[in-house]
């Protein structure tokens, strides 16, 4: 019966949303059949007044070009006010009245900012990712906005380039599952509802793939690493229903993304059914001919024959495909195509019944930067923290006696919200010295800057680019010093906020040396010398070479750049208000020479022996293969403990799932929370397999002394890889299965994957590959 009804609900839900896009299409049709071809390639147009400009061109005379229906959308503005008064262009103004789509980079948070997404990919909490997503989302359309420019679920294995603040690491699995989530946050249900937003999934594709971790530079992978190891987040935020993508500045195969057909028609299109908007990257368009693809009429053909609909700020779409059009280089048929998705988005949106339905004063004044939502905000951020290194408890720290607060971080609102906060204000965050103040009331503090975040001037000036971040000081590195050191004399512990300036990670931000600056490795030396025990509070929009850190600090908190409710969510879990539970999303090197480094790569035929004697082993001479931290690595205030791995039966195939599970015990003297990761290896395949790969994992909460049981169920689909006819093929034989609170420290157990007993003439009952 449950069944039964449940059938009834799908077809009765697929019938309406049949009817919905036979709605849909009569709607877009009519209104095209009174465009002419101006208008129709004035839709593609997508420009930006200014505000957070990526490139060198902001687009010109805006207002007379929304008259004249040459633009079809409008990113960089906010306020209800202010989008209204565009939209009022659009709608009074110009011929046809179509509204225009409003975006943004709303990237991690709008007005209330949470974690930059790494941070948050760390909280491996999808239901609080999307709960994120989700506020985000209420106060971006609040604030006139129907577009984010985001999640970017970029794989990357490089902390060299600036952007990995911006995505959730380097697990396809993690990546996949977060891309999802945020999508959902983003979208709810429907996307006439006005508290959402239309997500845009980027950068499609591989831009984390760059070279050398530069950025913009050239992407060269083979099809397998990109469709096991890269390309399943997007596809999953696909899955997820996300409506609109945003093609890459890189080259896949020696052609840009953004004019790449297999990309974005085969790929994207035939293969994985998506049926949304394409959008360009800032003058990606454009930029195919510094790449060397031809002039700007020929590559706007290419870009509209390989998929894209939409050319951001670069205007190659308005201002050549008319011409292209008489001359049979693009067809009709490209030109309507485009078109009609770019107007499928707008009427998904609700803007044809209402252009102004997301541009309301009362609701901006109630939600935006609410009570609520820093409440939001500051939980999240507490659990974004990992606490890398605690020796001897060090933390957590008494709320009473005197802290030496020190560190250009410690007391600097300009820092707090990390790259990309576009609709942030940093002067209504919290600082770490505030946060201190509001937790620990009774804590005497003695605060010192200490040094400044950077002295090297080129690094200062790259940095401040769009604001000042860095603020050097007239007074002498050691005068700074000097005054840090007495006043950790003074102390019964030293905090020391240290790390990067916001925007020295994020876009256009690769380092070379992802160290932290010389200035600010000259004062916590001088700090340690004092004998002082020392935390460090790190900020950072990037994996950092941390080893002497490691070898000389007592304690490391990782906070990456927390957002508007810093200062307070640190302090929490420096005084012990919570147990951090943070795990790393991406591996910390040891040392800058093992980039690229990832937990999930080959044995090679001559694995690492590890013992510091062999020769002739895929190693190097002068250091160890192992990084610092491992990816899935995050202390607690506790600890935990697993038991051995059972296996509800030691053969799996299709149609037979294994049930995995263990107990893990909470045997430290606070309540926390773990995250439990299960791993697997495939020990034979046809196309060689990573050492471990993620396939699950399962948050749990455990009281001190608790132990709880932990199952997880793992089917042939988990078990699959891309074989060399580009397929997943799940292969039977053997494999291992690891469960652990990281990638390194697990325990294990063997797993025979067979084949399954064929069921009827038509085959086995395997499952489609899942690409
Ligand atoms: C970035 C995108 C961003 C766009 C619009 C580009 O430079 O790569 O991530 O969405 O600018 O601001």
């Amino acid at each position: 019966m449950k069944k039964f009804l449940t059938i009834v609900v799908v077809l009765l839900n697929v019938g309406f949303l049949r009817a919905q896009d036979a709605k849909m299409n009569d709607y877009v049709s009519k209104l095209m059949s009174q465009m002419t071809n101006d208008e129709k390639i004035g839709q593609l147009n997508l420009v930006t007044p200014g505000g957070a400009n990526t490139g060198s061109v902001v687009s010109k005379d805006v207002d007379n070009k929304i008259r004249q229906g040459r633009v079809g959308g409008l990113f960089g503005i906010t306020g209800p006010d202010k989008v209204r008064q565009a939209q009022e262009i659009a709608v009074k103004d110009s011929r046809l009245h179509i509204p225009l789509i409003f975006g943004l980079d709303v990237i991690h948070g709008h007005r209330t900012m949470f974690p930059i997404p790494l941070g948050l990919s760390c909280t491996w909490d999808t239901v609080l990712i999307e709960k994120a997503a989700r506020i985000a989302a209420r106060e971006a359309s609040a604030d006139g906005l129907a577009w984010a420019f985001s999640p970017m679920v970029d794989i990357a294995r490089d902390p060299r380039w600036g952007r990995v603040s911006e995505g959730s690491g380097e697990d396809p699995y993690l990546g996949s599952v977060i891309a999802a989530a945020v999508v959902r946050g983003y979208q709810g249900k429907d996307l006439r509802n006005t508290e959402t937003v239309m997500a845009c999934v980027k950068h499609f594709a591989l831009y984390g793939g760059a070279e050398a971790g530069r950025e913009y530079n050239t992407v060269d992978m083979s099809r397998i690493k990109m469709l096991q190891y890269y390309l399943p987040p997007y596809k999953a935020a696909i899955d997820a229903g996300a409506g609109s993508i945003m093609s890459s500045f890189n080259e896949i195969d020696g052609i840009p993304a953004t004019g790449n057909r297999w990309l974005l028609t085969d790929l994207l299109r035939n293969q994985w059914k998506f049926n949304g908007l394409v959008v360009s990257d800032y003058t990606s368009l454009n930029e195919m001919e510094a790449h060397g693809m031809g002039d700007l009429s020929t590559i706007s053909a290419l870009a509209l024959h390989a998929g894209l609909d939409m050319d951001m700020v670069g205007e190659g779409f308005l201002t050549t495909l008319k011409k292209s059009l008489q001359e049979g280089k693009v067809s009709q048929k490209e030109i309507d195509q485009a078109c009609r998705r770019i107007l499928e988005a707008k009427y998904k949106l609700g803007l044809f019944s209402d252009p102004y339905n997301r541009m309301n004063m009362e609701r901006a004044a109630k939600e935006l930067l609410s009570g609520d939502n820093r409440k939001a905000a500051r939980e999240t951020a507490a659990r974004s923290f990992v606490l890398l290194k605690n020796d001897n408890h060090l933390l957590p720290l008494k709320k009473s006696g005197t802290i030496a607060l020190v560190g250009p971080l410690a007391d600097n609102l300009r820092n707090m919200l990390g790259t990309w906060s576009v609709a942030g204000d940093p002067m209504k965050s919290v600082t770490v010295m505030s946060g201190i103040k509001n937790v620990a009331r009774d804590v005497h503090i003695l605060y010192a800057k200490g040094a400044n975040i950077a002295d090297d001037s080129m690094l200062v000036k790259r940095t401040n680019t769009l604001g000042i971040e860095i603020e050097p000081e007239s007074r002498t590195a050691e005068a700074m010093i000097a005054e840090a050191v007495a006043a950790a004399a003074q102390a019964d512990v030293v905090v020391a906020v240290l790390g990067e300036a916001a925007d020295m990670s994020g876009e256009s931000s690769s380092r070379s040396d992802i160290r932290i600056p010389e200035s600010q490795e000259n004062l916590l030396k001088a700090l340690v010398n004092t004998g002082k025990p020392v935390v460090l509070v790190l900020f950072n929009g990037r994996p950092l070479i941390l080893k002497w850190e490691n070898d000389h600090v007592g304690a490391i908190l990782d906070a990456w750049f927390p957002g508007t409710e810093a200062g307070n969510a640190i302090a929490d879990v420096l005084f012990g208000q919570y147990n951090p539970s943070g795990k790393l999303s991406m591996t910390f090197p040891l040392s800058q020479g093992q980039i690229p480094i990832y937990y999930n790569a080959k044995n090679t035929g001559r694995p690492y022996a590890g013992d510091g004697n062999s020769k002739f082993k895929s190693d190097y001479l002068d250091i160890s293969n192992d990084p610092l931290y491992p990816f899935g690595y995050g202390l607690s205030y506790t600890q935990f403990t697993y038991g051995p791995i059972t296996l509800s039966t030691p053969e799996i195939a299709a149609g037979r799932p294994v049930t995995v599970r263990l107990t893990v015990t909470n045997t430290g003297n606070y309540d926390g929370e773990e995250t439990a990761q299960l791993y697997i290896r495939d020990m034979v395949a046809t196309v060689t397999q990573p050492v471990k790969e993620l396939k699950k994992f399962q948050k749990v909460w455990l009281n001190k002394g608790e132990s709880k049981e932990v199952t997880f169920t793992l089917t042939t689909d988990d078990l699959k890889y891309v074989n060399s006819d580009l397929k997943w093929v799940y292969d039977p034989g053997a494999f291992k299965i690891f469960v652990g609170g990281n990638s390194r420290d697990v325990v294990q157990a063997d797993l025979m994957g067979i084949q399954a007993r064929k069921t009827s003439t038509k085959g086995t009952m395997e499952k489609m590959p899942r690409n």
